[in-house]
């Protein structure tokens, strides 16, 4: 097993690189088994969810070639509908093959997910869908089994605002015969780039980025060549690392469009975000302003970045009151940061966090992916020594991140724990 070390109190400066969107790459990679030919990829990230996808492609079938960040895909050769327990349990979202495997081959067996350390997340809203659009779907010793002889248009309003459930669906819905109506979609910018993926196969999407998007099916859909958009968590990760450190960063490869309620909370703080003709600059400040934070569906403020900007409330002098709406267990991060000294207490979905007190390194465990960033930031933040053991979460969702740090002059490596 593998640890991060971080030696905190090191100012960030320099310009670091964005990689492709982990949360874009995978149900676009995924949409390739709606196509008989080569797809090509760019600017797909190298990260254990990646690696986990691409297994199941080849699991279920189909040719995959890697080339550092191009990876192509060939599902022609599709020969089993399955995504097993071990895939799923790796990975929850392996659940997205489920609406391209029915649209394609007319049946899908997927292992149901079970909780995961954020929650229980649920995926009745990817079933009530899929049964909309005229599939039968039971349940058999752990297994969602999925038949539909043909799949029809259908009007489908989702209860809660759910980014895989909306994904699922639109990739069932393209090969669907008529008009599929998504209502209360998801907006966020990776739903957006797999419309866009799909509709350069062929599909007829439109809508994507608003709460109603529109499907109207086709027969086949064509092989492409698409490149992955920017990774917005990434991205808030290393401007919270900025001001963390009261650093002075360049942050190239991102798209601030998708920035917006981020951009804005870290301006709220005291810190400047300023576009430049090619990224973004962020520059830290001595005195952090302490500013109340709501995760939301996009275009509000992400749950993925929710661990990370509560470092920086640890650094003010104020109270900050941090509320999650999305998950109800994605607290998980707060007794870690506890151990290194922080001030927070947990209310149910609220976290009150109390600035004012200096953090210490100490050895601490990550628990999720996006927790496990928030004690990277710590760590850099910190007086001390920082050790952060399991960090193979970190790697499903964040390319070498220990690596991109040190390179901005962060004092931080990788051992064997
Ligand atoms: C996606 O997860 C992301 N994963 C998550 O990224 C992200 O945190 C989340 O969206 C919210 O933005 C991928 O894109 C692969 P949801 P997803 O369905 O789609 C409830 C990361 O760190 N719900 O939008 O699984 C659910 O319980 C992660 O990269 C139902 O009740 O999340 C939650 O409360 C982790 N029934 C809310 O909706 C359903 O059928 C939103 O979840 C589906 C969801």
């Amino acid at each position: 097993m593998e640890k991060i070390v971080i030696e905190g109190g090191h100012r960030l400066e320099g310009t670091v690189a964005v990689s492709g969107a982990k949360n874009a790459a995978l149900p676009i990679l995924v949409s390739s088994l709606l196509t008989e030919g080569w797809n090509t990829f760019h600017n797909v990230p190298d990260l254990k969810d990646i690696r986990t996808i691409k297994r199941l492609l080849i699991d279920l079938g189909a040719n995959v070639e890697t080339s550092q960040s191009v990876v192509k895909v060939d599902a022609g050769g599709l020969n089993s509908y399955e995504a097993p327990y071990d895939l799923v349990r790796t990975m929850r979202a392996s659940v997205l093959v489920l609406g391209p495997l029915l649209a394609r081959l007319g049946g899908a067996r997927v292992s149901l997910p079970g909780g995961c350390a954020i929650g229980a997340r649920p995926i009745n809203l990817h079933l009530n869908g899929l049964e909309e659009l005229g599939a039968s779907i039971s349940l058999e010793h752990g297994y969602i089994e999925a038949q539909a002889r043909s799949l029809k248009g259908a009007e489908i309003y989702f209860d809660v605002v759910t980014v895989t459930g909306t994904e699922n669906i639109m990739m069932a819905a393209v090969l669907a015969e008529g008009l599929t109506t998504l209502r209360n979609a998801a907006r966020e910018p990776e739903v957006v780039a797999l419309a866009e993926a799909l509709n350069r196969m062929g599909a007829r999407i439109t809508g994507a980025g608003t709460p109603v998007i529109k499907i109207r099916g086709v027969k086949t859909l064509k092989p492409i060549s698409f490149t992955i958009i920017p990774d917005r968590i990434e991205t808030g990760t290393f401007m919270v690392a900025a001001g963390v450190t009261r650093g002075n960063i360049k942050i190239v490869g991102c798209e601030p469009n998708h920035l917006g309620a981020m951009i804005n909370k870290l301006q709220q703080t005291g810190i400047t975000v300023e576009e430049e003709t090619d990224g973004l600059r962020v520059v830290g400040t001595e005195t952090i302003s302490s500013v109340d934070v709501k995760t939301l569906p996009y275009p509000g403020f992400p749950t993925d970045m929710q661990a990370q900007f509560m470092v920086l409330m640890c650094l003010t002098n104020g109270l900050s009151v941090v509320s999650e709406t999305i998950f109800e267990n994605r607290f998980i991060h707060v007794s870690e940061l506890q151990r290194m000294g922080a001030d927070i207490t947990v209310s149910g979905t609220t976290a009150v966090v109390r600035g004012g007190r200096r953090l210490t390194g100490a050895p601490v465990m990550a628990t999720d992916l996006r927790a496990s960033a928030s004690l990277i930031l710590a760590g850099l933040a910190a007086e001390g020594t920082t050790e952060v053991s399991r960090v193979y979460h970190i790697d499903r969702g964040y390319e070498c991140i220990e690596k991109k740090l040190a390179q901005l002059g962060g004092h931080l490596w990788r051992t064997r724990a």
